[in-house]
């Protein structure tokens, strides 16, 4: 199976969708590799895979670990790693956060968040040879600075401003755009107006690609389940009432059986 460069990435816009899914680890990796395009190493991790309650407390070392993991295992995808909060807030840090999840982890781009006012950093990173994926609308690593997940592009103004975000992004450099949370015509609109890919997330069906974080789309992650999510499977009863049959037949003797056991 060929390996995807970001060429191949790009060549896809206006021709076919890009098909993006979170991993974390090389077991769901290997899963995935074959049907997608791009695997992102989101820092959605903190929280569907730590537990955590948002994405803030997770570091650059946790996430090379990830990094190194998804990897070591895919074939045939691009694989972006994100940035986490605070690795980025200048120059050199973005810089030197980014040649360590490439050069440490052997990703193929690192994601940022947010919009015109990172340009400067995407531009830093793009001369240094880093390709990087830009990530505006709903961004997870703003929420205690907006209280809140919010949906954007909901008024002309913000409409505006993302438009100037995915300009000024694009310019600086940037490979490709998620769009998290943007009222769909807005995401429609962006995608128009741009060159590079833009891959959504809750942001409608007009996007050059669409991405979702994969504990959600399997029903593995049941605690709270966003409006734009379709679960493809119910990951967790199924796991549950596994678990819950392997326990019942330890508690019974049922498992092992003779088939199970090495004999002389
Ligand atoms: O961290 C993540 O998984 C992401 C996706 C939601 C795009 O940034």
């Amino acid at each position: 199976m060929k390996k995807l460069s970001i060429r191949d990435i790009l060549a896809k816009k206006g021709k076919e969708k890009i098909v993006a899914i979170t991993a974390y680890d090389a077991l769901f990796t290997k899963l995935f590799d074959e049907n997608v395009d791009l695997i992102l190493i989101g820092d959605s991790l903190n929280m569907s895979f730590n537990g955590k309650k948002d994405t803030l407390d997770i570091d650059i070392n946790a996430m090379l670990y990830h990094t190194r993991a998804v990897c070591g295992a895919a074939r045939h995808a691009y694989v972006v790693a994100d940035l986490p909060f605070g690795s980025y807030y200048d120059e050199r840090g973005a810089i030197k956060s980014s040649l360590k999840l490439i050069k440490q982890g052997g990703a193929d781009a690192v994601k940022l968040e947010g919009g015109a006012k990172k340009a400067h950093l995407v531009r830093a990173l793009s001369d240094e040879g880093i390709s990087v994926v830009g990530h505006i609308g709903l961004m997870p690593q703003s929420v205690r600075f907006e209280g809140g997940y919010l949906v954007k592009g909901r008024d002309e103004k913000q409409a505006q401003g993302l438009l100037a975000d995915a300009l000024a992004l694009q310019e600086a450099g940037a490979v490709t755009i998620v769009l998290e949370g943007v009222i769909s015509s807005v995401a429609s609109e962006i995608t128009n107006a741009i060159k590079i890919p833009t891959i959504g997330i809750g942001s409608g069906a007009d996007t050059d690609g669409q991405i979702l974080v994969f504990s959600d789309m399997l029903g593995l992650f049941d605690e709270f389940v966003p409006k734009f999510v379709k679960r493809y499977m119910n990951g967790a009863d199924l796991v549950r009432k596994t678990i819950k049959n392997y326990a019942d037949e330890v508690r019974s003797g049922a498992f092992p059986s003779s088939e199970y056991e090495y004999k002389k």
